[in-house]
Order: C-alpha cells, then structure tokens, then sequence
C-alpha cells in the first residue's frame, strides 16, 4: 500500500482515475509514441487528514524549461495579484526598514512586480527556467531553483531574513512540504509572515470539482490537515480568507508560533470543515460517487451533442482539462478542438486525449455552437468578454459544479 507522503502512514486511494499522460503535457504528432502515462489516485491518510496523490511523478517531468503555464495568461489573475500584494504590504511592511519580500513559483513575476515596483527587496524562486526568465525581463529578481531547508540556508546567508513569504497556487504541488516548511521556518524573521493560497478542500468536495485532481497537485489542503502539519514546524494558521479564484481557492496566513494573535476566521472555517466531514474518511467515499456520476453525465451529453452532428469546442487548454478528457474519455470526435490563448500550446494536441489547441482568433472566426468550459475557474471573465458568442446563440457547457448549460437555456438542436 502506498504512504502518506507527509506522515508515512499508509494510505487506500479513494479514487483511481486510470493512467494518465502529464497534466500539461502538450504533445507534437510525433510525441505521441513516446508520451509518457503514470496512474493518478487519490488518497486520504487517516493518520494526519492529508488528502493527497498516492503516486508523483517526477518533478523535472512537469516543471522544466517548456513549461506552458504564464499566470499573465488571465487578466483577472493578475489583477487578483496585485490587490492581494498591495493588501499584504499595507499590513505586513508598514514601518518594517528595508523588507525583504520572497515568493516561491513566483512564474512570470506576475505577482513580485508589483512589491519590485515599488522598490522593495525581493527574491522569486522559481524552477521554471522560460517563466523565470519573462521575470527577470520584467525586472523581477527571480532564481531558477525549487526551495526547501538548504536554499532557505543560503537565502538567509546572501540577503538575509524574509519578512513575508508569498506562494500561491504552488505549495500543494510540493511532495516534500515538510522541507518547505521547515525552510519557512529558517528564512522568516521571528515575526514574519507566510502567505499563501491554493484551491481549498471544502470547495472541491462541495463542488465535485474533480478536474482539480492531476499529476502537480500533490495535496489538497484544508485547516484539519494544515494545522497539525504546521505546528510540527513551529508554525501556525493566524487567519483564512476565502477566495474565488481557480475555482474556489483558500488564503492562508500562517505566523512562528505565538508571534500573532489567532484572528477569528481560523476557527469558524474549523467549524466549517467539521460539519463538510473534510476529516472522515466516509466523505470522500462519497465524493466519489459524486464524480462518477458527474462524469457519467457529461460523457451522456457529449454523445448525443456528437450524435445530433453538433459542433463543440473547447474553451481553455487548462491542466484541469487533462483530469477531465482522459478519465471521461472525451476524444476529437465529441470536442474538436480547443481554443487557448497560451502561444506556447497553440498547434499542440492535448495530453493524452489528442485535441488539436487552437488559438483564440480560430474560435472567434469559426465559433462553435456549444464551448465546453474547460477554464470553468475562469467563468465570469470569460462570459463578460464572450457577450457577441452568447448573443449569436452560443452556448457554455460546463461541469462543475453541475453539468449544463451556463445560461438555463437548451442548447439550439
Ligand atoms: P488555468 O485554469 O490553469 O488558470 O489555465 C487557464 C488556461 O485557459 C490558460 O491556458 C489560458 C486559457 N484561457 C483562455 O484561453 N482564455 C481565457 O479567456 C482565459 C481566462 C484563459
Ligand atoms: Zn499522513
């Protein structure tokens, strides 16, 4: 049986999703043959409350120097960044001499460049040799490593100590989060603050958002997991913030142990989280179930829409989209294509499932009559901006947190 990878405790899978290729593995017709498939399963470890991917893939696998995702590729993304940098300067770094700012999978800089603008001390790490380089071209300091206890040695040794720690959307994609916790520990200032987000626990049980299940999500996190894990490393949750992005995310800020008072939102959401059973094992038996029949009925939808000879395309070549074309077995027969504005997917078939990317301007010439909502996190940018598809009859399809249609309107058969 395999172990937790936090605890070592060993773990049943609740969900196998069958072999899968790279989440963003976006191929070349001649990478087909040799496109790599690893099992994905998912996991619940009694012992510490982790849910978790039971099987990793390698590292150097997903994130190297053709890594296809630019957090610059969403407007509002960037937009929720520089409202959340200029929120955690406002409270963290007023009247702090000289602060020093440090983000991991800081990507494209998206984020670093609004403390950079304003002059402040900073340092992104990322892995990711492409991203970090449109960074550091945008003026963002950024290092091409992956972080733990021996880089935070030598950070805390060349620039010195950290007085807010920013990760977003990165620490469920770190297997050895006990390393990375640790180099928290060492690099923060003893009042320092560790801030980051990722999609929450709560929202994908409650949303059967199954698609946020692939190969770089190593962990799913909630409170119930994050605090003991935290308190092993001298650290502690002082406060959440709920967050709409990527589908339903949670903000955590985490303090040294005893440094800050514990702020009121840490035990409600607790409650929260009790009551969602996210620490009992029988709620993700039923999760599954919820997935199975979601899947069920999108693959029931997809037929008769390719049985009636009608046109769907994908909307957003997301990582999401892996999870969701390889376990419902969506083919080029049910989505044709699927549009993306990312350059670097544009003319590449999509992991696993073979879907030709398209770029934006090929959905806007040619608009389908239904878009399957691949980008389903990025819903209210996507249908302000896709008004004239609407009114000319187009139609959303989306799965989460249900399968339909956007607007409760039947599709045109
Ligand atoms: P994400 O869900 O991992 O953020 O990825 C979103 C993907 O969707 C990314 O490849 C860019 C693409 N996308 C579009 O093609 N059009 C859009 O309007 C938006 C918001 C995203
Ligand atoms: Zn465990």
């Amino acid at each position: 049986m395999p172990a937790c990878l936090l605890c070592e405790h060993p773990i049943q899978p609740f969900i196998d999703f069958g072999p899968m290729p790279i989440a963003n593995g976006f191929l070349v017709p001649e990478q087909i043959e040799d496109e790599p498939f690893a099992p994905l399963r998912v996991g619940f470890c009694d012992a510490c409350k982790m849910v978790q991917l039971t099987e990793l893939v390698e590292p150097e696998q997903m994130f190297h120097d053709n890594y296809a995702f630019f957090t610059s590729s969403s407007a509002w993304m960037c937009k929720h960044f520089a409202g959340m940098a200029a929120e955690q300067q406002g409270r963290w770094l007023a009247g702090r001499q000289n602060p020093f700012v440090v983000e991991i999978g800081s990507n494209d800089g998206s984020m670093l460049l609004n403390f950079a603008e304003h002059g402040i001390k900073h340092l992104g790490i990322e892995p990711s040799g492409n991203v970090a380089q449109v960074a550091q071209e945008r003026g963002v300091d950024t290092t091409v490593r992956f972080f733990g206890l021996d880089t935070a040695r030598e950070i805390s040794a060349e620039k010195g100590h950290a007085d807010l720690f920013l990760a977003t959307n990165v620490m469920c994609h770190i297997p050895d989060l006990n390393g990375v916790f640790a180099g928290i520990e060492h690099l923060l200032v003893p009042d320092g603050v560790l801030v980051f987000e990722d999609p929450y626990l709560g929202d994908i049980v409650q949303k059967t958002a199954y698609d946020q299940i692939y190969d770089e999500h190593a962990f799913y996190f909630c409170i119930t997991s994050l605090e003991p894990l935290l308190k092993r490393h001298g650290l502690e949750i002082i406060r959440v913030e709920p967050q709409s992005v990527h589908g339903g995310s949670m903000r955590y800020t985490v303090g040294k142990l005893g440094a800050h008072p514990v702020h009121d939102s840490v035990p409600q959401q607790l409650e929260i989280e009790t009551e969602l059973g996210l620490g009992d094992s029988a709620t993700y038996e039923r999760f599954r179930k919820n997935v199975e029949a979601s899947r069920d009925e999108l693959m029931a939808e997809l037929d008769s829409l390719r049985a009636e000879g009608i046109r769907v395309v994908g909307y957003g070549a997301t990582s999401k989209s892996t999870t969701v074309t390889n376990y419902c077995g969506i083919t080029p027969d049910h989505v044709a294509v699927i549009s993306d504005t990312t350059p670097l997917k544009q003319g590449k078939l999509s992991p696993g499932a073979h879907i030709p990317v398209v770029p934006y301007e090929t959905f806007q010439s040619n608009p389908p009559a239904v878009a399957l909502l691949f980008a389903w996190n990025h819903e209210a940018e996507i249908l302000a901006k896709e008004q004239t598809f609407i009114a000319n009859g187009g139609r959303f399809l989306r799965y989460v947190p249900k399968v339909g249609y956007t607007k409760a309107v039947e599709v045109q058969r």
